[in-house]
């Protein structure tokens, strides 16, 4: 697959077997400056290293910066230590970063390479479903600045995406969990309910052959928007389904909620207000949130992160956070819902608190908490 991009046109190519990770390695010529792998610098998730270890094993210590994938660490400062430990490479513009791992990685590396010596040449291999399946494409790149979540950023796209699916095999089921919720937002954004209930214990039990298929009809999916409004001034923001209410949601739990599990909460609500506005019937709804309960383990994120439940939730906050989206503009709360039941999106400008609170106790009930 090729995405067109303001800055160039680049390649989502899929590798079978982390193995195929080694012919992107550099082979670091013994003489410096004798070869063009000597312009290249690697940024691997710790995480990522630890366990591919024996496929990253030609990088010399001074060409490989391991990454602690923390959101207290996707700041400025890591992405000037990746440019400061850079600098060893002799060569400029020509240089060229391959980062391996998640969005956390992804965010950081883009935006290190789009700085040094005002962008230089940068391979990405996502190895979270949430990475491969959403923000791999789309060009943005972001950092969290004081208790403010991504609010530093560019538009700076990778050169080359490989995507190996056989890595998601090593994710924590929270993390795969959490990359799921953005499948299936796309593959009903796409309209393909029938296909993702048919599919969806094979996606669960991680199935490379039907992830792999999914992760590109997710990419197929967002293709367009972002190559019509890559900047995201306009038709862009249909991407945002559900993400009003799943920011919050990430923001009032300190992030203890995935996004993705924070997204697939947003599409419950988001039904549950297009249902009361008669935009979509029982039947729809219904399977949806069967569909997405399927997928949220609220349970699993009490044992791992200490989530506290959905009972502690307090609607002020919650309303409160949807309010300083950065994507609300005014008064009135804008959101993407489904008009019908073929799923067509519209963009709504006049979501009521009452309505989010009354999707919110749905989601709730659905969710049993
Ligand atoms: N730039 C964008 O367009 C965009 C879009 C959505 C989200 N994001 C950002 O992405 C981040 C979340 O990304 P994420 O969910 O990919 O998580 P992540 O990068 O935080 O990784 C999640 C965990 O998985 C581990 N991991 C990564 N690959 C693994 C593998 N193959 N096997 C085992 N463990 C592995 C990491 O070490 C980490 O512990 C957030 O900071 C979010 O803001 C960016
Ligand atoms: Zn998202």
């Amino acid at each position: 697959m090729k995405i067109r991009s303001y800055a160039k046109e680049y390649e989502v190519i899929f590798e079978r077997d982390p193995s195929s990770l080694q012919k992107l390695q550099p082979t670091f010529a013994a003489n410096a400056g004798k070869s063009a792998d000597d312009h290249m610098f690697c940024v691997i998730d710790r995480k990522v290293y630890e366990l591919y270890r024996e496929h990253f094993a030609n990088i010399p210590e001074e060409r490989l910066y391991l990454l602690d994938a923390k959101e207290t660490n996707k700041t400025i400062e890591t992405a000037l230590a990746i440019c400061e430990a850079m600098t060893v490479i002799p060569a400029k513009r020509n240089a060229t970063l391959i980062s391996v791992g998640g969005g956390i990685t992804q965010d950081i590396t883009g935006f290190a390479a789009n700085i040094l010596y005002r962008g230089i040449h940068w391979i990405f291999v996502p190895t979270t479903l949430l990475a491969a399946c959403d923000s791999c494409i789309g060009s943005k790149t972001s950092l969290n600045y004081h208790s403010y979540k991504n609010l530093l950023g560019t538009f700076y796209p990778p050169d080359e995406l490989h995507i190996c699916p056989a890595m998601f095999r090593t994710l924590t089921k929270q993390d795969y969990l959490s990359g799921l919720g953005e499948v299936v937002k796309f593959n009903l954004m796409a309209g393909e309910i029938d296909t993702i209930e048919a599919d969806l214990a094979r996606l669960l039990d991680r199935s490379e052959e039907t992830v792999e298929r999914y992760v590109q009809k997710s990419l197929a999916f967002k293709k367009p928007f972002i190559e019509a409004d890559e900047f995201d001034r306009g038709i862009r923001i249909h991407l945002n389904f559900a993400h009003t209410f799943g920011h919050a949601f990430e923001a009032v739990t300190d992030y203890a909620i995935p996004h993705g599990t924070a997204v697939a909460m947003g599409m419950i609500m988001a039904n549950a207000i297009a249902h009361e506005r008669g935009s979509i019937d029982d039947t729809i709804r219904e399977r949806m949130d069967a569909l997405l309960a399927k997928i949220i383990d609220l349970k699993l994120l009490t044992d791992v992160n200490g989530f506290a439940g959905l009972k502690t939730f307090q609607m002020d906050a919650i309303l409160d956070k949807i309010k300083k989206d950065k994507k609300q503009v005014d008064e009135a709360i804008t959101a993407v819902l489904f008009t019908d039941n073929s799923l067509t999106l519209q963009v709504v400008h006049d979501v009521t608190p009452a309505e989010i609170e009354h999707a919110f106790y749905h989601m709730a009930e659905i969710l049993g908490a």
